[in-house]
């Protein structure tokens, strides 16, 4: 839905889809994009390859990091890395991809407000120590990705980088009986991505509804957030650019 928004407002955009099959149908939901990448996320290597055929594209004004997966795993889900699905999806995927691809001038990460809930700690981020809860482990990604967005917009002083929760909204994820306005759910990312006005050209934002709203007090702690890139370095084996 977003990639349409902005697709109708004239912007170049390319798609991102975990496999073959699953580009095709993003192409054919999203006419007029550009081009549309592959790379399931679960995979260190394949997101990697995500962001070298992003790269290949060229440079990049905006990205938005939206895939991620839900709170409903019955249990602790190892991908291919040995990582936590969750983890290596909603954690680690968006800090590779920030990483590998080329600086764009924009960033944005969709969280959640259940990142409030998210575990501050950064104990155990593999899951191999806590008896495993998938809404908790849903709660802790999402406190990750603003931790992340944080971090990167302290780092990278030329980048807007923000993030935002869409509400509880009826996506797959959301589900059938979410209560939120879906059209509103995909609006900010588009407008924190390309809009001019004041209120969207800021850096380290965090957003609903196209309104400021207030992160978690933890995600603006920056021990907090060096140890999550640290972490972060640690399990993908990819550093992040000075
Ligand atoms: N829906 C809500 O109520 C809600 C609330 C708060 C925050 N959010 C956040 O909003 C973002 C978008 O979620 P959504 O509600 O639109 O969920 P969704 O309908 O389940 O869509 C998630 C997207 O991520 C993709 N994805 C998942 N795992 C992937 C992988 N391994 N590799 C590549 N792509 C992968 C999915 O691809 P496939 O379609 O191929 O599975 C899908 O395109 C997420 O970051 C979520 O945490 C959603």
């Amino acid at each position: 839905m977003a990639a349409r928004l902005l697709i109708a407002q004239g912007h170049e955009v390319v798609l991102h889809a975990r496999d073959p099959q699953r580009a095709r149908e993003a192409l054919a939901a999203a006419a007029g994009a550009r081009a549309v990448v592959v790379g399931d996320l679960t995979s260190i290597a394949q997101t990697r390859e995500a962001a070298r055929q992003v790269n290949a594209l060229g440079a990049f004004d905006a990205v938005i990091h939206n895939a991620g997966v839900g709170n409903r795993e019955p249990r602790r889900i190892a991908t291919e890395d040995g990582l936590p699905h969750v983890f290596a999806v909603n954690t680690l995927a968006p800090y590779i991809l920030t990483a590998l691809i080329r600086r764009p001038k924009r960033l944005v990460y969709l969280s959640s407000g259940l990142h409030h809930s998210g575990d501050a700690s950064l104990q155990d981020l593999a899951w191999e120590q806590r008896p495993w809860d998938g809404a908790q482990a849903y709660s802790d990604s999402k406190l990750h990705d603003v931790l992340i967005a944080f971090a990167i917009a302290r780092r990278w002083p030329g980048v807007l980088c923000n993030a935002l929760e869409p509400g509880w909204v009826a996506t797959k994820m959301g589900g059938p009986a979410a209560p939120d306005d879906l059209e509103a759910g995909s609006r900010t990312q588009a407008w924190l991505a390309v809009s001019s006005e004041p209120a969207a050209t800021v850096t380290a934002g965090y957003f609903y509804h196209l309104r400021p709203r207030s992160a978690s007090p933890a995600a603006l702690e920056v021990p907090l957030q060096e140890r999550l890139l640290d972490a972060c370095r640690r399990f993908s084996g990819v550093d992040l650019p000075v």
